[in-house]
């Protein structure tokens, strides 16, 4: 079960160039994805690569309750006996998802096709997201929800009892609403169908195939029409997790700002659907480099090399692109600051209900170190102030949100004084070992005893 506990404060004192290699862990997307097709299939999945961050290890728990054996087998290293599709079992107790909205909808998708009910809790960050963008397509397929007021956890799932399949034009961009659709179809007879204008990540497609399911994908005037037929007989796979992308952001995005810095980050996964912060980075004139790239496992990989780089200027962020970089606009925002000029990003209210309003905690965090931003609904604004031109010297809230506190630690990194936050706690939810690596690269990052 995932509480934060009581809150740790943390600092980051600039003044030191990063240098190194750094290792980072697995892909949350797929390590969640991995548990729970692992527990849809029959058979035994065997996971190599986990990222044991805590939303995962909610997720691991999550599928044990509703039936699955869920085993660590060495560091990183899993196996799932899974039960089949459909062959879900009711959970005793309440699921309790922690800090992730990834675990609580994707689960949701995947029992709401079932003879079963289950109910699902989270702490103050999800239990205050919007799931009726879940539990509405859900409801098509014949699924009840109970929750609280505006659609929030906790809620209760009752399952369909003879479940119809589903044609779904996902009115927001995103790969959770996706993916709980498709996950819902496979225990639905017939084809269901999910229909989204802008290409979310495509973990969910590239596994259900790997898993056995029929998918078809096409473009078409109104998207990506991607078609599953329903009731396959998945097979338990080997699944060898990429490192993620959203996690080499931090290494990557520390360097380019810190005086000095050299920074190597072996092995990324750059699927186009994950890689778009790359792309801006480079674009803004940053000194990112891919070396030794490959494929693996059907996936671009490489490895970044990143060097600090005086000479970047602020862009327009083309709004096109926010889908694959949902993610990493905390940490872009942080490198806008440190640039010369204006960067706009526009295209991006889904971050307004992500583990917190990201577009509001960065804005007011880096108003407090010196930095001017505007916003709007769906867009931001950050005024570069250069490189070391960051003033710094505040204590900024993370709001229960890993991204926003590791984005202000990296600031604290690059700035003038050092930067605080309230509660580094939430960074274990994606990124366990985040301080020992930064650590590693020369960063001074310390937890402040109170
Ligand atoms: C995720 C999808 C994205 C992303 C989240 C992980 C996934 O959310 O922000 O961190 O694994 O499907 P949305 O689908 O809400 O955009």
């Amino acid at each position: 079960m995932a509480t934060h506990g009581n809150p740790v404060p943390m600092i980051a004192h600039g003044g030191a160039p990063l240098q190194g290699v750094a290792e980072v862990p697995g892909d949350k997307s797929i390590s969640h994805r991995a548990l729970i097709l692992g527990a849809l299939s029959i058979g035994e999945t065997r996971i190599t690569g986990l990222l044991e961050g805590q939303d995962v290890l909610d997720t691991a728990a999550a599928m044990r309750a509703f039936g699955a054996e869920v085993t660590q087998q060495g560091p990183g290293a899993w196996t799932v006996q899974g039960v089949g599709v459909g062959g879900f079992a009711e959970p005793e107790q309440v699921i309790d998802c922690g800090n992730s909205g990834t675990g609580v909808r994707l689960i949701m998708g995947c029992m709401a096709t079932s003879p079963i009910s289950a109910t699902f809790t989270g702490d103050a960050s999800l239990n205050g997201r919007p799931m009726a963008r879940i539990t509405d397509p859900l409801a098509l397929f014949g699924a009840r929800a109970f929750g609280r007021r505006s659609g929030r956890l906790p809620m209760t799932i009752v399952g369909a009892e003879s479940p119809v399949p589903v044609r779904y034009a996902t009115p927001v961009p995103s790969a959770q609403v996706k993916s709980a659709v498709l996950l819902a179809g496979l225990n639905a007879p017939g084809e269901t169908v999910v229909i989204e204008r802008e290409a979310t990540r495509d973990h969910s497609e590239r596994m259900l195939r790997g898993f056995g399911a029929t998918l078809n994908v096409e473009d078409s005037a109104d998207g990506r029409v991607i078609t599953l037929v329903g009731q396959p007989e998945l097979v338990g796979q080997v699944v060898d997790v990429p490192r993620d992308p959203s996690s080499a952001a931090f290494p990557v995005c520390a360097a380019l700002i810190t005086e000095g810095s050299d920074v190597l980050v072996p092995n990324i996964g750059l699927n186009p659907t994950r890689a778009g912060l790359f792309e801006t980075l480079r674009e803004m004139g940053a000194d990112l480099t891919y070396e030794n790239p490959r494929e693996e496992g059907g996936e671009p990989v490489a490895d970044l090399r990143a060097r600090f780089s005086p000479a970047m200027k602020g862009i327009e962020v083309p709004p096109e692109r926010a889908a694959s970089m949902i993610d990493e606009y905390p940490i872009l925002s942080v490198v806008a600051a440190c640039a010369e000029g204006r960067t706009l990003m526009a295209g991006v209210k889904e971050l307004r209900v992500k583990e917190s309003d990201r577009i509001d905690a960065m804005a007011v965090g880096l108003r407090a170190c010196g930095v001017s931003v505007e916003d709007g609904a769906d867009w931001w604004a950050v005024e570069g102030r250069g490189p070391g031109g960051v003033p710094g010297g505040a204590t900024v809230e993370s709001r229960l949100d890993h991204r926003i506190a590791m984005s202000f630690l990296c600031l604290g990194l690059a700035a003038q004084a050092p930067v605080s936050v309230d509660d580094g706690g939430p960074i274990a939810t994606s990124f366990p070992v985040f301080e020992p690596l930064m650590r590693g690269l020369g960063a001074k990052i310390e937890r402040v005893e109170t």
